[in-house]
């Protein structure tokens, strides 16, 4: 059972959305949010300019930037973006082994005490079996994402996001330590929008995610922090 305050620590808000808009939200969600996504959307109108102006808030930042370059463009970008304060920054696993060892020396160059740490993408939350085979990737989406799971952690990953359909077997197979965040989460009722391999909160905890990533659910809602609120109660009942 976890109290409020831990399942809101659980909850990592998506902000897709103007820099305006991601710090008014924050501020009514003030006292309650403790992780804050910055993805492409924001990143790319404002730079590291608002990864700063969320930590000064108090927040932890998600920086999600799913690096996939060739090797020298990522150590690089990874390096600027672990300078920029983040505490997480992803990059995709499918950039294979050696893109992702050049992003773990890019973060490791700075020699900061608390290094921003390197999350793998395996397969996003919006791609199924059939968006899989429609780029060359034939079976299985479970066993695609065990295998860059397997790649990603081998070669200086220290998280990974995956679907809340394939939390569990990786769970099972990396142990109680791994760092698992899981997207593609929807409140019962809420509507689905471009994912597909989706679960409630508490089901994506219960199956073994150590953190939720959740944007439009609470974003595009008409009471942001009503929709926060009742999320929380729903993992502290359900998890
Ligand atoms: O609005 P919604 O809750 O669908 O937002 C999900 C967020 O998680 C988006 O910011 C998206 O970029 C991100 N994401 C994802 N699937 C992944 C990795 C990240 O949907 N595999």
């Amino acid at each position: 059972m976890l109290t409020e305050q831990e399942a809101a620590d659980t909850i990592i808000l998506a902000l897709d959305c103007t820099r305006q808009r991601a710090l008014e939200i924050t501020k009514e969600l003030e006292g309650r949010l403790a992780w804050a996504k910055v993805g492409m959307t924001l990143y790319y109108q404002e730079g590291p300019s608002v990864v700063t102006a969320l930590k000064e808030l108090g927040l932890k930042v998600f920086l999600d930037l799913k690096l996939f370059d060739i090797p020298f463009q990522v150590e690089g970008a990874a390096r600027a973006a672990a300078q920029s304060g983040a505490d997480l920054v992803s990059l995709h696993g499918l950039g294979g082994a050696e893109m992702i060892s050049a992003a773990a020396r890019g973060v490791a160059s700075l020699e900061a005490p608390d290094p921003t740490k390197l999350i793998a993408i395996t397969v996003l939350t919006s791609m199924n079996r059939q968006t899989l085979a429609s780029i060359g990737v034939e079976g299985e989406v479970a066993a695609e994402v065990e295998r860059l799971a397997t790649l990603a952690l081998e070669n200086g990953a220290n998280g990974l996001v995956c679907s809340p359909e394939e939390v569990a077997r990786l769970r099972g197979m990396l142990g109680p330590e791994a760092l698992l965040i899981c997207p593609g989460v929807r409140p019962a009722g809420a509507k689905k929008g471009d994912q597909k391999r989706t679960a409630t909160p508490a089901e994506a905890l219960a199956r073994g995610a150590s953190k939720l990533v959740i944007g439009r659910p609470i974003m595009a809602a008409d009471d942001p922090r009503g929709a926060f609120d009742a999320i929380v109660e729903e993992i502290c009942e359900g998890a």
